[in-house]
């Protein structure tokens, strides 16, 4: 493959994402809070009103008991943003949605407009697809917003190592972010990982992640209809695409690989991987011209030698598999049981689940079971008592992590992780100065189709033109 430059290491990248408090040690200086200590309310602001927005939106009132207000929303699609706050207000936190006619933005600077409500201290929440993330990280940390962004963080190179730039700025002002990865949340992942830290199976040699179902989500796309333009088309349906994305891949897989990463406390050295479409049809006969492939087999190599692998398929009628498990040199974790983090997780004596070798099974309080509403509970906690709090570094390992294991099967080639980092290839550049009328990052043939990746051909970027 072509050879990247190598600018960034994985040790580097590893003192680049040194903690908040070391760098406020570096710097010699006690940052100041930002925001006001106690019971002062917190605004947010929603940027992104889909599934996950609202959802996110939902968490922080809930979290919040009443101090967290959502001022404004944002989105490039107008129905989105109406169905989004009507199902807001039909919601148990309905009495905390504030927003009226004049605070609800549309278009692509929508995000500055809704941050404009909020001052510093508040919150913004990101769920858009990862495309706009360091735009929007950008602006709000020039507003000294704390932030809450879902995962991944980055589908490329180029923004992997500006969105760690832009951690850094984070950290330094103090301001306090929440990246989407809650299985770091789970209350049985996080004594699981104790457990596994303090050796109860052994050294971790081999992790494994599988998430087998149908196609969900836009995973499988249709040439784009009339009536839509082609950039809206793809933000639309943006787990078709590389650039919005990062694929199927690396959104659905990010949870596995990130989960089983932090138990080994390790990202992967490199990756190969086997990938490939069967399917290439709807069931009507339709050619898809998304850039997906429906099966994914990613063998990861950590530095030590052991070994993680994440299988992920889309298609209907194969057996479905999602739960996730670490072997250790004396026995077995399961890590989640079922989907990104199901409970319970539970470690063995040997390598088989049978309950008389079970050293233990996780017991989670009722009010802690859901990840989702554990990890506001610990950014508001964070924001409100000024703890050190950026998780957009570790985001940032696993969305790189991800990429590389992507990249190996869509290119056919051995992938390490400091490749993947310094690969110059941006997917879509000048994301920040879109407007309605702009051209897509991708651009479709006459038949409406995508470029596709084609291991063994295109070998020196995921897709695109053949390498020579
Ligand atoms: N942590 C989790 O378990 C989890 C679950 C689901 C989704 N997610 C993540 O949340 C993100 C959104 O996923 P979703 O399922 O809610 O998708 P979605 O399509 O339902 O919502 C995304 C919204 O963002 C809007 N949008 C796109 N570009 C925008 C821009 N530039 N400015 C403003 N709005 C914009 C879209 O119009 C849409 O309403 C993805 O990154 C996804 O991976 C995380």
């Amino acid at each position: 493959m072509t050879e990247p430059q190598k600018t960034t290491t994985r040790r580097d990248f590893i003192k680049t994402t040194g903690s908040v408090a070391a760098v406020s040690a570096l710097a010699g200086i006690a940052l100041p809070p930002v925001h006001a200590q106690g019971s002062d309310q917190i605004n947010v602001a929603l940027i992104g009103c889909g599934g996950r927005g609202g959802g996110a939106a939902n968490n922080a009132l809930t979290a919040g008991k009443g101090g967290v207000k959502l001022k404004a929303m944002a989105d490039v699609f107008d129905s989105k943003l109406r169905n989004s706050f009507e199902a807001l207000k039909r919601s148990d936190v309905a009495a905390h949605v504030e927003v009226t006619n004049d605070t609800k933005y549309i278009g692509f600077d929508a995000y500055k407009q809704a941050m404009d409500n909020l001052k510093p201290g508040d919150i913004a929440i990101f769920t858009t697809p990862l495309a706009f993330r360091w735009v929007h990280f950008t602006y709000a940390i020039e507003k000294k917003l704390n932030v809450f962004m879902e995962k991944p963080l980055t589908a490329d190179g180029p923004t992997s190592r500006r969105m760690l730039k832009l951690a850094d700025e984070a950290s330094a002002k103090n301001l306090k972010v929440g990246v989407g990865l809650m299985s770091r949340h789970s209350r049985a992942l996080q004594e699981l990982h104790k457990r596994i830290q303090d050796g109860e199976i052994g050294d971790v040699l081999l992790l494994r992640g599988y998430r087998m179902h149908g196609p969900v989500g836009s995973m499988a796309s249709l040439p784009k209809p009339a009536g839509i333009s082609e950039l809206m088309y793809q933000i639309q349906r943006f787990h078709s695409f590389i650039w919005a994305s990062g694929g199927c891949y690396s959104d659905f897989y990010i949870h596995h690989v990130d989960h089983l990463c932090w138990m080994k406390n390790a990202w992967p050295v490199k990756a190969q991987a086997l990938g490939g479409r069967h399917y290439r049809k709807s069931p009507e006969g339709i050619e898809y011209v998304d850039q997906n492939f429906d099966t994914y087999a990613v063998e990861y190599t950590f530095a030590d030698g052991a070994k993680m692998y994440m299988e992920g398929r889309c298609i209907v009628g194969a057996k479905p598999i999602y739960n996730s498990w670490a072997h250790g040199s004396k026995g077995l974790a399961i890590v989640s049981k079922a989907n990104d983090c199901g409970l319970p997780s539970s470690t063995y004596r040997g390598q088989l689940p049978e309950s008389e070798k079970r050293i233990w099974l996780s017991e989670v309080k009722r009010e802690e079971q859901d990840p989702y509403l554990n990890e506001w509970n610990d950014l508001l906690d964070a924001i409100r008592n000024n703890k050190p709090y950026n998780e957009v570094p570790s985001g940032v390992h696993a969305s790189v992590a991800t990429s590389l294991g992507r990249m190996a099967a869509h290119t056919g080639q051995e992938i390490t992780f400091d490749e993947m980092l310094n690969h110059e290839h941006e997917y879509a550049p000048g994301v920040d100065k879109l407007t309605m009328d702009s051209p897509a990052p991708l651009i479709a043939d006459a038949k409406g189709r995508y470029p596709i990746p084609m291991p063994g051909i295109v070998t020196g970027r995921e897709y695109g033109e053949a390498s020579a």
